[in-house]
């Protein structure tokens, strides 16, 4: 096989994003849009894999980390300009070296690869992905001579209004002889409406040159979408929505309304998940066999364990374990664990806290900074006042202890094992074994004075 290369062209600002954001780290499901196509790259086995950066620079690099080289375009002349940054990497090399932009995101591996194959087969120097999409707006056009071969390709705003015709697109991807490539880049002039450096016309160059240049036409042109608008972006988002929806679904996770469920790309579902409408699974997230998500569930970096329901509930950065029941209406806070058969109910906001196994915090509840052991009673209402305005201090309540309802444990306070708190009690000494701690004022009656008051 002979080797491969890769340059991803990632330096533009992406003006008609509007955005403060560079273009391509714009996320997609939580996930920058560049990234995609770092990972849609790395099945191809490329030796190299440069990235040309401008707008951003630090931030695109700092997005991609180790996975690329890097080179900067000081100034944003054009794609071929764009380009010929990356020769001092990868000049005299030879192979074969496909150039992608970093705004075309859904283009899978295997499309790169059939590219690359199609390529290296054919011998040409430079081989264009193309496709045919019903409104070409916008994009270059690929103009065939009469043989049906690529003469070359005309960009919209370049177009005759006989070219603006042309339904077959350049999806900005292109497989090129590595030699061929910079020689032909020394070439291109910047003699168009935009006044840049395309690109696109090395085909012409090498056209004109007798060398042989090719087209593999793929069929899904909604892989090849790219983003150079938010109008753009909220397709794409969609389409990635429903490709990885439909690979857990193909795995056996029922999501009853794909359409309005959002899961992104790094989450992992065992199968026997039901996924109810309008929930999202975020950042790495893993749920196991048999729980139920939802309908309104938004979790991100969790870990959920297996027969457990969640429904109704925002949970993030914590794992919870199985055949829990949370919500609905839970809030689920960082740095949380919760136990196996445990129950989370209405209105309960956990926050850096530990609660063991069997554990049962019904309603209404706050509780942060504590450690929970197992077997606990907590009833509806119970607060930790964990800040005293400075600092945060932590709340122990061990095995088998029952809070009663509407109870403020001050920390740091310690309720030992198996002890009992009065209902309304607010507790700021350590509970002993075993012991009954009640903390509030004793009730007077005062008999008749309510119908003396009446009269
Ligand atoms: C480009 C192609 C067009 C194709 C379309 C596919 C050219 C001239 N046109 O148009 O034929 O149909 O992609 O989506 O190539 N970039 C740089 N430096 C620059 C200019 C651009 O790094 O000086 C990067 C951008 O950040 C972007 C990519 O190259 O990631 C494409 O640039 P963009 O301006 O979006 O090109 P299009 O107008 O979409
Ligand atoms: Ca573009």
């Amino acid at each position: 096989m002979k080797s491969r290369f890769a340059i991803i062209l990632a330096a533009g600002q992406g003006t008609r994003m509007k955005s403060k954001l560079y273009k391509v780290l714009h996320p997609i499901l939580g996930r920058p849009m560049i990234q995609y196509v770092i990972e849609a790259l790395k099945p191809t086995k490329v030796e190299k894999l440069v990235t040309v950066i401008g707008h951003g620079a630090e931030k695109v690099k700092s997005e991609i980390g180790n996975d690329s080289q890097f080179v900067l375009q000081e100034e944003q002349l054009g794609t071929a300009h764009a380009v010929m940054q990356a020769e001092k990497i990868l000049e005299n090399k030879s192979g074969t070296t496909i150039v992608v932009c970093g705004d075309t995101p859904l283009i899978t591996a295997e499309t790169f690869d059939k590219l690359f194959e199609y390529h290296e087969r054919s011998g040409a120097k430079a081989t264009v992905l193309t496709t045919n999409i019903t409104d070409p707006t916008g994009y270059g056009r690929v103009i065939r001579g009469e043989s049906g071969d690529v003469e070359r390709i005309v960009e919209h705003k370049d177009a005759s209004d006989e070219e603006k015709k042309v339904k077959e697109i350049n999806t900005g991807t292109y497989c090129f002889d590595n030699e061929a490539l910079f020689s032909a880049l020394k070439k291109v002039n910047n003699d168009n409406a935009q006044q840049e450096y395309y690109l696109p016309d090395v085909i012409e160059i090498l056209k004109s040159q007798n060398e042989k240049v090719s087209a593999f036409i793929t069929e899904d042109d909604k892989e090849t979408i790219g983003i150079n608008d938010r109008i753009a972006l909220s397709h794409a988002e969609n389409i990635m929505k429903i490709r990885i929806n439909e690979m857990h679904l193909k795995n056996g996770v029922t999501i009853m309304d794909p359409t309005n469920t959002y899961i992104d790309p790094n989450v992992t579902i065992e199968p026997d998940v039901v996924v109810y409408p309008g929930s999202m699974l975020m950042g790495d997230t893993h749920i196991g066999t048999n729980t139920i998500i939802g309908p309104n569930t938004e979790i991100e970096n969790c870990t959920i364990g297996q027969d457990t329901v969640i429904k109704q509930s925002v949970l993030k950065d914590s794992n919870i374990g199985r055949e829990a029941n949370i919500g609905p209406f839970a809030h689920i806070r960082p740095e949380t664990t919760v136990g196996n058969e445990v129950r989370i109910g209405n209105f309960v906001e956990l926050k850096k806290s530990v609660i063991g196994d069997n554990t049962k915090i019904p309603h209404l509840s706050y509780i942060g900074d504590a450690n929970l052991g197992n077997g606990i009673n907590i009833g509806c209402g119970t607060i930790t006042v964990n800040y005293d305005g400075k600092e945060k201090h932590v709340t122990t309540i061990e095995d088998n202890a029952f809070i009663g309802c509407n109870s403020n444990l001050v920390a740091p306070v310690t309720i030992k094992k198996g002890s009992y708190v009065a209902a309304g009690s607010t507790i700021t000494n350590d509970v002993p074994v075993d012991s009954l701690a009640i903390a509030r004022s004793r009730q007077t009656n005062k008999k008749g004075y309510a119908a003396k008051m009446k009269k």
